[in-house]
């Protein structure tokens, strides 16, 4: 049997000209961290999941490759549906533990704003799960939870942390987005970066090679292009700190020198002093009780933890509240 690769596609249209027209004129100056990721941030971004110092992604693989058994058995058959297709390593691990025969019991959802990053993402699963049935669903996830098929029991996978990439009213709203749409049986997979020693976070998001420093920038490259803007990359240095108060990573590109910044489609002209920082990303790191609390205040329980021996990752499966 062979597998079909079919599309949903919605016709969201990102704003980035709102969305940075806001960032770059409010007191501190911010890019929303979704604008990373061209073909070239995204490609970036697989290289820091292969470094040393980034140990979020191994970690993750590793507890889902040894919870992927008792995960995959209370969920026999149905639609597996990823948020933000990412490498598909993760998903692989899941259905490595599906018996050949039974392979066509499911459904693999992968749902991204990028047409391109669905295809990649499923290209090999096609050759390689035959009789698995795929649905890519090119959308915004953070806004358009309704477009997923919901009429077979369905397993919400969000890996990687991601998560952490919005502030908590955001994180809640979109975790209560999620547990609006959830049906008896239905379950979430969430991957949590988990809080630990500034040193080891430091590392992870300032590596030796330099290459969190080129994603950071890249949003730079960007903006030049798709906003006409005149930003000189070499006049910004990439900074990640990590603040203790509110548990999370910074990114910030920092001038190097006083400047200002054209952003030819905006009509504005920005002043950056030397020194000033321009906010890229935030990465929030959690205690269980800080997750516990999230998923209380989503409509979520916690069904199952899953953590490596060093507790720097987790793995939580939640499921609609009284599910
Ligand atoms: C995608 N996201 C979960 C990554 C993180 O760790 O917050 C993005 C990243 N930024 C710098 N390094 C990795």
């Amino acid at each position: 049997m062979i597998s079909t690769l079919n599309y949903i596609n919605t016709t969201f249209h990102e704003d980035i000209r709102v969305d940075v027209l806001n960032g770059m004129t409010a007191s501190q100056k911010s890019i929303p961290s979704k604008y990373f990721y061209d073909a070239r941030g995204s490609a970036l971004f697989e290289e820091i999941c292969r470094l040393p110092e980034y140990y979020p992604t191994r970690t993750e693989l590793s507890i889902l490759k040894s919870a992927a058994p008792a995960l995959m058995q209370h969920f026999r058959k149905g639609d597996i549906v990823e948020l933000g297709a990412g490498a598909n390593l993760k998903i692989r691990t899941l259905l490595d533990t599906v018996a050949a025969n039974r392979l066509p019991d499911f459904r693999y959802i992968p749902v991204d704003v990028s047409e391109t990053a669905l295809e990649s993402s499923v290209a090999g699963l096609l050759k390689d799960y035959p009789g698995l049935n795929l649905l890519g669903i090119a959308a915004d996830f953070t806004c358009h939870i309704d477009v997923i098929p919901a009429e077979r029991e369905r397993l919400f996978v969000f890996f990687g942390s991601t998560i952490g990439n919005f502030d908590e009213d955001t994180g809640v709203c979109f975790l209560r987005s999620i547990s609006g749409s959830m049906g008896k049986g239905d379950r979430l997979l969430l991957g949590i970066d988990m809080l630990k020693p500034r040193d080891i976070l430091e590392r992870a998001y300032n590596d030796s090679a330099g290459v969190t420093a080129e994603f950071n920038k890249n949003i730079l490259r960007v903006l030049n292009r798709e906003l006409g803007a005149d930003f000189d990359l070499g006049r910004f240095r990439h900074r990640a700190v990590f603040n203790e108060e509110e548990k999370r990573m910074e990114m910030y590109l920092q001038a190097e020198t006083d400047m200002s910044v054209n952003i030819g489609s905006l009509a504005i002209e920005v002043y950056l002093e030397k020194g000033e920082g321009i906010l890229t990303e935030i990465c929030r790191k959690f205690t269980r009780e800080d997750m516990e609390r999230t998923a209380r205040d989503a409509g979520l329980d916690v069904r199952g933890w899953f953590s490596d021996p060093k507790g720097w990752f987790s793995l939580v499966e939640l499921e609609k509240k009284g599910g």
